[in-house]
């Protein structure tokens, strides 16, 4: 059994600040931050084995996709921004899910043509092609330094032997339990006597840590085909899926190059598409350059930050979707002259109403849950992953036989383009559901890159997770460590619908009262939101930071070479 309190205790004790005089090549530690204390020892039992940060992010993936189910796992997808040190590396491996050969733009809407409730979200029509076991093959193959196995070890004997449900599994498995019990191998699994768990409970994934193993020794092979993957069909088939054998052979991992942008001297290097997170945060980032941040006042600088997001979010709603599907206008969407054309149209004296901007649809809202993970190596290898089934245990559904909890992600795509969603939001042409396609994402893993400084930054969050690493790029760049970034109160606006999100207390009464002033339209969420993870190279002071949003049960540590790492 796995005592999640024992475990912090271990970690807490390895905890250090190491400092030495002078400019560093290396840091002098690893660093691992991510949303469950379990998923973070993972990590660290893999760096103090000998593996590099990749091996450690494999470790830590495959764990939180066992710990955390509601967030991630092995039937969803994510991408891994990568820093390989050596050679100065940089790239995004796409493990996105992909769309069934047998989808279609309108196989979530009726005779009518009128979206039907749930089917996007619900059960294994809601599932697009998990690309999470071919990711974590890729790293191992390409740049892990141990074998698959030895990585993918904690996440088996956290599915073997359980794991501990807390308040937030139990909070959580709450808001989902009818879901559940409606498919009987996940409530088998996730549920105990059809209610959520209580706390302390264990989790035990059996049939998971059997098809972890076939990944293990198979590699590829050991999902994408053979047993797991024909029973995964037959069951998706039986309860109105459409998977094919075909669609698993033929799933692939694209490695992209990541989106640069400068800002005040910073590099910051994030999510290409199909992620919309990095053209939409460099977008934001172009037009706040044009202006003197630190010269306003708090509420003119918020007034500012929502306008750019406004701006940037109109184009998301219009231009992004699959690059491999649709010709996304990367160029002209980061060209200096049209951002700061779009600064020019900000009013520092009143709210842009979204509809007098213009130029097309709003955005699909995405799923709200996903999860994230940082890691970094004392040789300087960085992982920035952020992984998904998309809302709350995917689609509520797993595949008998083999433990895999199908993702809902087809849910991405614009169901019905130019008409609100099952969100009541609305999507666009370029992101409509083709097969092979990959459902745009919010997912924004970034590294922050000063002469300086290094950071690792991201967090789950739907649509706010671009506006929350926005705000941490930011504080970043203002010289802030990683517990102000994840600390930050948030505040988000998407162009559609034409209103300034922010979480519980994101805004002051002050900041309200101006800002309403300015014509803004607000709105609080009635909790807070976002589970930011990240860490922090100070190489002036030679410093490893790392920190775990307090909104989560993360945990962030830092490891010094002394506590028995290489
Ligand atoms: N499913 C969440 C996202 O990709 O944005």
């Amino acid at each position: 059994m796995m005592s999640i309190t024992k475990k912090i205790l271990i970690l807490t004790a390895c905890i250090v600040v190491t400092v030495s005089p002078g400019f560093a090549a290396g840091p002098p530690a690893h660093a691992v931050a991510s949303a469950h204390p379990l998923a973070t020892a993972a990590g660290v039992e893999i760096l103090q084995q000998g593996g590099n940060a990749f091996d450690a992010a494999i470790a830590v993936s495959a764990a939180l996709g066992v710990v955390e189910p509601y967030s991630s796992g092995f039937g969803g997808g994510g991408f891994w921004l990568v820093h390989r040190a050596g050679d100065g590396k940089q790239v995004m491996i796409d493990a996105r899910e992909t769309a069934p050969g047998l989808a279609h733009a309108r196989m979530y809407r009726d005779a009518q043509d009128n979206v039907i409730k749930d089917a996007s979200l619900k059960g294994p029509l809601a599932a697009g092609i998990p690309g999470l076991p071919a990711g974590l093959v890729h790293l191992a193959e390409h740049y892990g330094r141990l074998p698959l196995g030895q990585s993918l070890a904690p996440a088996k004997r956290y599915a073997e032997q359980g794991f501990e449900v807390s308040s937030r599994y139990h909070q959580l498995a709450g808001f989902v339990a009818g879901s559940l019990r409606q498919n009987p191998a996940a409530a088998e699994i996730f549920l105990q006597d059809g209610r959520p768990p209580r706390i302390g409970y264990l989790v035990r994934q059996q049939e998971l840590a059997a098809t972890i193993d076939a990944i293990a020794k198979q590699g590829r092979d050991g999902f994408y085909r053979g047993p797991v993957a024909e029973t995964m069909v037959r069951e998706s088939r039986k309860y109105g899926g459409v998977w094919s054998l075909k669609d698993l052979e033929a799933y692939r991992v694209v490695e992209r190059e990541p989106i640069v942008t400068h800002y005040r001297g910073a590099k910051i290097v994030s999510a290409p598409p199909p992620s919309s997170g990095g053209i939409v945060m460099a977008q934001a980032l172009q037009i706040l350059e044009t202006f003197d941040l630190d010269g306003m006042s708090n509420v003119q600088r918020k007034h500012h930050i929502i306008e750019a997001m406004r701006r940037a979010f109109r184009d998301r709603a219009v231009f992004l979707g699959d690059p491999d599907f649709v010709d996304v206008p990367v160029a002209r969407l980061l060209d200096r002259s049209y951002l700061e054309g779009l600064a020019l149209t900000v009013d520092p004296s009143k709210a842009t109403p979204s509809d007098v901007i213009g130029g097309g649809p709003a955005l699909q809202q995405t799923g709200t849950q996903t999860t994230h993970f940082s890691v970094m190596d004392r040789e300087g290898n960085r992982v920035a992953g952020t992984l998904s089934v998309n809302t709350l245990f995917g689609a509520c559904f797993v595949a008998a036989g083999t433990g895999v909890l199908f993702n809902n992600e087809m849910d991405d795509f614009s169901i019905k383009p130019f008409t609100p969603n099952a969100y009541g939001l609305i999507g666009n042409e370029a992101n409509a559901i083709a097969p092979g396609k990959r459902p745009l994402s919010s997912m924004t893993p970034t590294f922050l890159e000063l002469p300086d400084r290094v950071g690792i930054v991201g967090t789950p969050g739907g649509s706010r997770i671009i506006s929350m690493v926005l705000l941490a790029a930011l504080d970043f760049v203002d010289g802030r460590l990683p517990e102000s970034w994840v600390a930050l109160r948030r505040f988000h606006h998407q162009y559609e619908p034409d209103q300034v999100q922010f979480e519980l207390h994101g805004l002051t009464e002050f900041e309200q009262q101006r800002l309403a002033g300015l014509g803004h339209e607000l709105r609080e969420i009635s909790r807070r939101y976002g589970n930011m993870q990240a860490i922090l190279w100070d190489k002036t002071e030679n410093r490893v930071h790392s920190a775990s949003d307090p909104r989560g049960e993360g945990l962030a540590v830092v490891v010094p070479a002394e506590a028995g790492t290489q």
